[in-house]
């Protein structure tokens, strides 16, 4: 095809692009998982989830509505955590400000994971005018809830909602799945889908030592669903030991407490930035830890660069110095990297003119948000070699 005017000017090459760039997150359907208990989760995570239907007539009048304050009057500890979590914001501006430029189709694959209720769904449908958490995202119901019924861990008799039924499917990775796993007709680059968190994880020790996702994003049933984004989460899972050696610096930190690849997604770059002075001329050295991955119209989704970790794997930075330098280490998490650096950029680039205003003012928002998610999880101070080699302190700095 030929454009007359500048590629990104250019609505067909536009409309192609935007179908590429959207098939990031498209055909998550996770029919391609070959492991037994995902294949039995599939029963329960049908998406949408349908209609809830007529209330049973035995509920309590306060268990007649779904909505996760509803749910909350009950279980407040649950909705307290919950409603902090990023589940609460699945719908969240850079989803709801590109929604409506979407063919139908792709944007029935979105709300499937960011909004899973059919009756969710059909609000956005009806107004399009849904305000960025309004809709709940994954909420109670959706993970809880099937035609009035609630399910759970465990069984629970003579509740306001009746009897509560327990699937084990509750306590096991699988569950998780539907969502945070392509199948295999979702994207992949030399051969691992963009989003493969749950085989990660049936590969690692951690599924053979019987740590689920629950185990880890769960504790005691809680419902914060912490992940990268919270700097205690991270330094849960990426450890740091630094040494000043003879001939410089020796930096390794490892993955010792993700159940998975760390990060598991593309989105997210960690980076580890060493700095020194030589003279007058401060230098630095950085490593990084990141799914580096790029889209364009003519080579499609290409990876450039993968140096996650898996669980256990290590990353070194190795620096030599003169004896008298001393140096600082900094790690740098930024959980929204990619969507800041590549994705809002290239869609606003795409769809700019094409949006309402109120899109466009949720997409920059977004993008300017992306931008702030960063922080610093920590720090060390390296002093000069005085004869011996020294394990420098790392130190949590202020975020
Ligand atoms: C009118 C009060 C009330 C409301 C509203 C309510 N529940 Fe409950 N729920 C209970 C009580 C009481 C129990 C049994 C005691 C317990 O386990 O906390 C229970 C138990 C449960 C359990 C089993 C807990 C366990 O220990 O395994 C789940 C899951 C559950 N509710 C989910 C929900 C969801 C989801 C909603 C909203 C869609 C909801 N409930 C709304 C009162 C309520
Ligand atoms: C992403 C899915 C998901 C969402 C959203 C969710 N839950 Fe849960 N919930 C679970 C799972 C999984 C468990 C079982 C955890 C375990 O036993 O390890 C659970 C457990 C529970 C329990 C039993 C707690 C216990 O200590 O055993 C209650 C009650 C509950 N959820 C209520 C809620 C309420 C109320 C909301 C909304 C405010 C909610 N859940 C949102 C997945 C979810
Ligand atoms: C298989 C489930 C799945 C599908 C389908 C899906 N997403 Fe997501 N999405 C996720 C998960 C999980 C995250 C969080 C991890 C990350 O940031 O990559 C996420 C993150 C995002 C984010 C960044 C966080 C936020 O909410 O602002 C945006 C924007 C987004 N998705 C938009 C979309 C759009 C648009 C589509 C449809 C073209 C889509 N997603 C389809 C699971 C999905
Ligand atoms: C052994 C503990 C552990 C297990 C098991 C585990 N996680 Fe994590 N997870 C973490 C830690 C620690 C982080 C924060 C560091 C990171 O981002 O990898 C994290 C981060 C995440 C994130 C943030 C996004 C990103 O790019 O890293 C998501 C989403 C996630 N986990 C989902 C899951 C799912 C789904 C499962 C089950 C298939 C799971 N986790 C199993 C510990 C665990
Ligand atoms: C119905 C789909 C769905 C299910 C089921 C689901 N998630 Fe999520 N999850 C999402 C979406 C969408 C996001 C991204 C929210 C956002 O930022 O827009 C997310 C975000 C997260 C994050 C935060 C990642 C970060 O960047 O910090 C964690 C952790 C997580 N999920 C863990 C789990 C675990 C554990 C389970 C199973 C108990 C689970 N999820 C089940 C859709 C789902």
């Amino acid at each position: 095809m030929i454009c007359k005017r500048s590629f990104w000017r250019c609505w067909a090459c536009m409309l192609a692009a935007l179908r590429s760039l959207m098939s990031l997150m498209l055909a998550a359907t996770p029919t391609g998982i070959a492991h037994a208990t995902v294949q039995s989760a599939l029963g329960y995570w049908t998406l949408p989830v349908p209609q809830q239907g007529s209330v049973p007539p035995t509920h309590h009048r306060f268990a007649v509505r779904i909505d996760a304050a509803a749910c909350g009057l009950c279980h407040p500890q649950q909705y307290e955590q919950w409603r902090k979590s990023l589940h609460a914001r699945a719908d969240s501006m850079g989803l709801l400000g590109q929604l409506p430029a979407l063919a139908a189709a792709t944007r029935g694959k979105c709300l499937e994971c960011h909004t899973p209720r059919a009756e969710q769904q059909a609000l956005w449908a009806k107004s399009r005018a849904a305000a960025p958490g309004q809709l709940q995202g994954v909420d109670c119901a959706g993970c809880h809830v099937r035609k009035h019924q609630r399910f759970g861990a465990n069984t629970r008799d003579g509740t306001p909602h009746g009897t509560v039924e327990a699937l084990s499917l509750f306590q096991q990775s699988a569950f998780c799945a539907p969502c945070h796993q392509f199948g295999e007709d979702g994207v992949s680059l030399n051969g691992k889908p963009l989003e493969n968190t749950y085989q990660e994880w049936l590969a690692s020790r951690h599924a053979q030592q019987g740590r689920s996702c629950q185990t880890c994003h769960m504790p005691q049933g809680q419902h914060h669903f912490r992940g990268i984004h919270d700097p205690q989460m991270t330094r849960r899972g990426l450890k740091l030991e630094v040494h000043r050696r003879s001939f410089g610096i020796e930096a390794r930190a490892w993955n010792a407490g993700a159940g998975h690849a760390l990060p598991t997604y593309p989105t997210p770059r960690i980076r580890l930035l060493l700095e020194w002075s030589e003279g007058e001329h401060r230098r630095r050295r950085e490593h990084t830890i990141q799914r580096h991955l790029d889209w364009n119209p003519i080579e499609g989704w290409r990876e450039l660069s993968d140096t996650r970790l898996l669980p256990d794997q290590t990353a070194k930075l190795v620096q030599p110095l003169a004896h008298s330098h001393q140096a600082t280490l900094t790690v740098i998490v930024e959980p929204d990297a990619d969507y800041h650096d590549r994705v809002y950029p290239e869609l606003l680039a795409m769809l700019g003119d094409s949006l309402s205003e109120k899109d466009l003012a949720l997409l920059e928002r977004a993008w300017l948000e992306s931008g702030q998610s960063s922080y610093r999880l920590y720090r060390s101070n390296c002093p000069a070699w005085t004869g011996s080699d020294v394990l420098c302190p790392v130190t949590i700095p202020d975020p």
